[in-house]
């Protein structure tokens, strides 16, 4: 299996990860869900890189794809998934549980879900580790578990081991879901909303434990939350994701500091300032469109201030600067 999945080029060069013209749908009684209709998105070696955009913009639907995890009624119609470059897409099942883990580990915006509640931690996580090496002794395992709790920093993770999901918290359980996709040392993390049902000191702390763990383990991470706060603290690069595809990327700071996009304009525009906290927050007013019926053109076009009809065409992404595209007709082009 290993030679299968393993890339002859180690090349820093090229992305880790490159996902092109990405689509997949989910068949439902209303008819083709177009959750992901036409994603070019790349995870660079090492880097953190933020996904942004409202709730059913297809974050979610895009990261489940390249994990090989979509199931019926959804699936992807179309696109390159390569991974290191191996294409993800053409692989088998078995293939595609071999590199999980090992490979490319997310985790679940739900851990709740996500972990099994008839199965203590431990075991959870033993799984893994023996799934993938099946040489493991399970002394060695149990040993390397606690250690893995330990990493995530499970206190008394000796005991704790043998606990059930629901004796613990809310942030603890998402720390042990990050230590099941840390298991296997994966290339590259995929972090679903690691914090959203979490308080904010416990937020903190476990955006700081990926990012602490990405610098010593040299992975590369993907974050995908609502929180562009959260994207400007920990990301290198942020793509802004709208109605099932990418209409703004870049550097984190330049797209912070002078987004080009009008939605990205409105999602900053809609943050509190901590700094004017008396300047009322501006929602973006309107309806992201629906998926079964998106517009051809411009899918934010109905909700744009700066609507034209040259928006009612199809809009590709632009290279405005180095680094940086934006899928809108006002943005200028440049040389890539
Ligand atoms: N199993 C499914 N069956 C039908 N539609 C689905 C399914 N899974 C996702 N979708 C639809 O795909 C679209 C994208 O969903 P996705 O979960 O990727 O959004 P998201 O950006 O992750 O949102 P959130 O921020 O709420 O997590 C939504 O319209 C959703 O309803
Ligand atoms: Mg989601």
């Amino acid at each position: 299996m290993k030679e299968q999945v393993q890339n002859a080029s180690g090349d820093a060069g090229t992305p880790l990860l490159a996902i092109q013209g990405l689509r997949t749908w989910f068949e439902t009684d209303r008819g083709i869900v177009r959750a992901v209709d036409g994603i070019d998105l790349d995870v660079r070696r090492g880097e953190c890189l933020g996904v942004v955009g409202e709730s059913g913009s297809g974050k979610s639907a895009t990261f489940a794809s390249v994990m090989g995890l979509i199931r019926k009624p959804g699936r992807i119609v179309e696109g390159s998934i390569r991974f290191d470059g191996t294409e993800l897409t053409s692989l088998d099942d078995r293939a595609r549980r071999a590199m999980r883990g090992r490979d490319l580990a997310m985790t679940m915006q739900d851990a709740l879900t996500a972990l099994n509640p008839a199965l203590r931690v431990g075991t959870q996580i033993i799984e893994v580790l023996r799934a993938h090496d099946q040489a493991a002794s399970r002394s060695a395992a149990t040993a390397r578990a606690i250690e893995l709790m330990q990493l995530v920093g499970i206190p008394a993770a000796e005991s704790r081991i043998a606990d059930y999901p629901h004796q613990f918290s809310g942030g603890m359980r998402q720390r042990i879901m990050i230590a099941i996709a840390l298991a296997c040392r994966p290339r590259l993390l995929i972090a679903d909303e690691p914090t959203t049902a979490l308080d904010v000191t416990i937020q903190a702390q476990v955006l700081d434990l990926i990012a602490g763990l990405r610098a010593k383990l040299g992975m590369s991470v993907v974050l995908i939350t609502h929180n562009l706060g959260v994207v400007a603290a920990y990301c290198d690069r942020v793509a802004v994701l709208y109605a099932g595809q990418v209409v703004e990327l870049g550097p984190t700071a330049e797209v912070i500091a002078a987004p080009r996009h009008p939605y990205t304009e409105g999602l900053l525009r809609s943050l509190p300032k901590l700094e004017d906290l008396d300047h009322p927050i501006e929602p973006i007013v309107g309806q992201v469109p629906d998926l079964i019926s998106a517009p051809e053109g411009c899918r934010f076009a109905a909700r744009c201030p700066h609507r034209r009809d040259s928006c009612a065409a199809a809009v590709a992404m632009r290279h405005v600067s180095p680094g940086r595209q934006v899928r809108c007709v006002l943005a200028e082009g440049a040389a890539p």
